[in-house]
Order: structure tokens, then C-alpha cells, then sequence
């Protein structure tokens, strides 16, 4: 049987026609090699890609070399499909682009031929998408086109206003895409599908039954040679404003009255409009021991690889339920997941010594859906026991990846999992007044789950929830002791 998307407007598809070249700047950089290679490829294997792939940089190279690139990302990021890999070399072109030099724009149009309707993919550092904008719309190359803008979509509200301000001269919002690939993630979209989905848990999807919702996004590895990229963003930009805040408005926005993108997006947006600006007593920032060692960092660098928030939203659905959400490099494992907290039942049982229910939902590396539930357990002197009901699946290797996902809705021209503007803007609203501040960062040790400030400054009911790192499997079976 065939199970529709997640977000799924097939009508909208069938009237939006399908972008007829994909030409992707910044072929020679380090997204390229780890994300859209692999992508492309994966499209291919899928029959998707059958329309011409220009790549564009500033290197003096041949379509050969990049071929070559290509094939050593392939091998480096989950290997070479054969059959898949002569498609893509088939489409696979390359076009030497000076940014900043007009006449070199001309030789990207000639290439494009007769196309009319290219999505033009700006994998490159924010501060030339100005310059790029404006050359493609100058050489007659934005003509029909649509344009896809990677994360972070500028540093704070100023430069995301101005950045929009820029894009939108040239393109209309309905052909921008914004992406973060957490959108992608089919576990983020199942976030919502799964509550509606199953009748039994709208009803306690609210402030009655929810105490609190924790949201982590934990990693065991450092900067990865990106140090200079770091300095410019920090833990905050690089995924809280975008990812994790994802992770939350799919969570917490009301179902929608259709499916199509922009009711979707509506209700997302008003998820945010919800939560006032964060507050420096409501974050904590940390940066691991050595950071500052690592290539491209400051000595005295005060930029966080750690940050951990409360957030409330203030609509009748969540009025008093703390969100709390956490992002760090360097900590003991790595995973993202989400864990609702649920109230204690007003029943006989109350003041016993029982954890209460929650729910656990599992992004990444693995999904996982668990549900806390108290039992009467074989112990007679115990009141009852807590067991963790669970359900969990590795990724399939052949399912969509969130590059090779939002990359093919681009270029279909559907919306749905792209920011829009007013989404991008009040993203940064919220987290701007921090970002103007000048909050202390706390050390901590690698391997550790962040500074010890956290648990003093920001204690969820019930405290932060980390998983149990057993040798085996770090999939945990209990919720915290409260
Ligand atoms: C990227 C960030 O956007 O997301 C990285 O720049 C981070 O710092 C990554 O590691 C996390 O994404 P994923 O898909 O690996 O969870």
C-alpha cells in the first residue's frame, strides 16, 4: 500500500512545474562533498534527477574534476551505486563562476541553454549571496528561476531582514527556499503526524496533561576542522534557532485545516509568535575544555559550542508548560531527541513515590517512540515500578536522506519544509536579545553534559534528561528520578 508524505500536497505539485537544471554554487566546498554529492546520487538511484546538474565555483576546474570530487565524496559518504553514479556523471557539469566578475555569469546563462525554470542552489557563505543575486538576475539567469539559501539564513533579525530584503528583489518569496535539513528529516516531520495519527494522544497534547518538554540535540564530536565557521556562529545560530526550533513548532503548533504549505507554515509561524524573546536569566552557554586550541578559533573566544534555554510559549495550549531546549558539541553521545513530561494523575495514587508518564521521541540516530507507564511490579514492598514501552527502528538505508528530501521538494517547487520569510525573521526575534548580550560562557569538560551552571540556573521538573551510556546500546529504558 502506498502511505502518502507526511506533508503531502499533491496537487499543489501537479501545478508547480518541476525545475529543469539544478545549478549548485559552491560545488568545490565542503557541503558539496558531504551532503549534495551523496544527494544526487541518491536521487538518481530514485529516477529523479534527469534534468542537467551545473555545478558552479570559483576554481579553475574541468567537469572531469568535478566528476572526480564527486566520485571521492561518494566514496567517503556511503559509497558508490554504479548505475547511479554513470546517471549523475551523465548530468553533471561544471561552470567556473567569479562572483564578483560580470562576463562569467554569461557562461553560466549560455550553459543553461533554454532551461526556464532553474533552481539555483546557494551553498556558499551568506555575504555573497548579494553579489550572486545580483549577477544572476543582471545576466538573465534568476529569469523563472528559484533560488535555494542554506542555514544559517543571517546572524540576528538585522541581517535576516536584510537578507530577505535582497532575495526578494530578485525572486518572489513562493520561489525561495530556505533550507534546514532538519526539515528533511522525515522523524521531525512524524513529530506531528504521529500525534495526529493516533487518537489517543491530541486529547493530552496541552497544559492539562504536559508539565514540561525537554528538546537535545547532543553530539560526541568537536568542531570538525569548521573552527573559523564556529566563530562566526556558535551553538545557538549553528542549530538552536533553526533546528531545534524546527523540532519545537512541529511539536507544539495546531493542526492544521489543510494540508497545503502555506497552512502549514501559518501554523508554525504562529508557534513563534507565541514565545516572547528569550532571556539571559532563562540561557546558559558553555564551551567545551580545548576549543579554543582548535584551528581558526581565538585564544580568548567566548563564541558557545554548548547552549541550553527555557522557552515558554504563550498560547491557551501552552500557557505554563517550559520548554527546554539543548544543543552542545563534545558531550557523551549523539542524539536528538524529545521528552515530554506528563502530570501526575489527580487520582488516589498522587502522593506515592511514582515517576510520572512521558513520552520519549527519538530523532536520531535511531527513531524511537517510548511511552513511561507505572505498573505493579513482582516487588511486594514497592508501591509500583516505572517501565518504558518501546518501539524502535534503525534508518533504512534505502530511505530519503534530508538533503536528498528537501533538494527534490525544491526543485517540485513545494514549500512546505523551507522557512518562510516571516518564519526566518521571527526565528531570530526570539533569540536576538541574547545574541546582542553579553552572556557568560561556562567552561566544561569534553564529554561531559555541559557546564554544571546548567543544572543550577535552568532545572527542569525532574532534571535534565540524559541518556544511560550502557556498552551495548545507549538506548535508555527509565525516565529521571524526580
Ligand atoms: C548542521 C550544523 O547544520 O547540523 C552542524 O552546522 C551539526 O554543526 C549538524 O553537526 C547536525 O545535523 P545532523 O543531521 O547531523 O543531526
Amino acid at each position: 500500500m502506498l502511505v502518502p508524505p507526511v506533508w503531502s500536497n499533491q496537487a499543489a505539485f501537479m501545478s508547480k512545474s518541476q525545475s529543469d537544471v539544478l545549478v549548485f554554487f559552491g560545488a568545490t566546498g565542503d557541503l558539496a562533498f558531504k551532503k549534495i554529492f551523496p544527494a544526487l546520487q541518491a536521487m538518481a538511484r530514485r529516477g529523479h534527477l534527469d534534468v542537467p546538474v551545473i555545478g558552479v565555483g570559483r576554481s579553475d576546474w574541468t567537469a572531469d574534476q568535478l566528476r572526480a570530487r564527486a566520485r571521492e565524496s561518494l566514496e567517503q559518504q556511503g559509497g558508490v551505486d554504479p548505475a547511479a553514479w554513470e546517471k549523475l556523471c551523465g548530468v553533471l557539469r561544471y561552470v567556473r563562476v567569479d562572483y564578483s566578475d560580470p562576463p562569467t555569469f554569461e557562461a553560466l546563462c549560455k550553459e543553461l541553454g533554454g532551461a526556464e525554470r532553474p533552481a539555483h542552489y546557494l551553498a556558499i557563505p551568506p555575504h555573497m549571496f548579494e553579489t550572486v543575486v545580483e549577477q544572476l538576475e543582471k545576466s538573465g539567469c534568476a529569469k523563472g528561476a528559484r533560488v535555494l539559501v542554506e542555514k544559517p539564513f543571517g546572524r540576528d533579525l538585522a541581517s535576516a531582514r536584510e537578507l530577505n530584503r535582497i532575495l526578494l528583489k530578485t525572486f518572489d518569496e513562493s520561489a525561495i527556499f530556505r533550507i534546514d535539513h532538519y526539515l528533511g528529516k522525515r522523524p521531525v516531520s512524524n513529530l506531528h503526524f504521529f500525534r495526529l495519527a493516533n487518537g489517543f494522544l491530541e486529547p493530552v497534547w496541552n497544559h492539562t496533561c504536559i508539565e514540561s518538554v525537554q528538546i537535545t540535540l547532543a553530539e560526541d564530536f568537536g568542531v570538525q576542522g569548521r573552527g573559523g565557521f564556529y566563530e562566526e556562529t556558535g551553538a545557538i545560530r549553528d542549530v538552536i534557532q533553526n533546528h531545534l526550533f524546527q523540532v519545537l513548532t512541529n511539536l507544539a503548533m495546531e493542526p492544521t485545516v489543510s494540508t497545503d504549505s502555506e497552512s502549514i507554515r501559518d501554523e508554525k509561524v504562529a508557534v513563534l509568535k507565541a514565545i516572547p524573546p528569550l532571556e539571559t536569566k532563562d540561557l546558559v552557554r558553555g564551551q567545551f575544555v580545548g576549543y579554543r586550541n582548535e584551528k581558526d578559533v581565538a585564544p580568548d573566544s567566548d563564541v558557545e559550542t554548548y547552549a541550553a534555554m527555557r522557552l515558554d510559549i504563550d498560547s491557551e495550549r501552552w500557557r505554563g508548560v517550559p520548554f527546554y531546549l539543548r544543543a552542545g558539541k563534545c558531550l557523551p553521545t549523539t542524539y536528538t531527541e524529545v521528552v515530554v513530561r506528563l502530570r501526575r494523575p489527580a487520582t488516589r495514587y498522587r502522593d506515592l513515590p511514582l515517576k510520572p508518564n512521558g513520552l520519549r521521541l527519538r530523532i536520531s540516530p535511531e527513531i524511537l517512540f517510548a511511552l513511561s507507564l507505572n505498573v505493579l511490579g513482582p516487588d511486594e514492598q514497592k508501591p509500583g515500578q516505572s517501565v518504558e514501552m518501546v518501539a524502535c527502528r534503525q534508518h533504512g538505508a534505502d530511505e530519503m536522506a534530508a538533503y536528498e528530501r528537501v533538494l527534490g521538494d525544491a526543485m517540485k517547487g513545494d514549500a512546505t519544509l523551507f522557512a518562510r520569510q516571516d518564519y526566518a525573521e521571527e526565528a531570530w526575534r526570539i533569540v536576538d536579545p541574547v545574541l546582542q548580550a553579553d552572556t557568560p560562557v561556562h567552561a566544561y569538560e569534553r564529554n561531559t553534559w555541559g557546564p554544571s551552571e546548567v543544572d543550577k540556573i535552568l532545572s527542569p521538573a525532574g532534571g535534565w534528561h540524559n541518556p544511560i551510556i550502557a556498552d551495548e546500546s545507549d538506548v535508555e529504558r527509565q525516565l529521571p528520578d524526580d
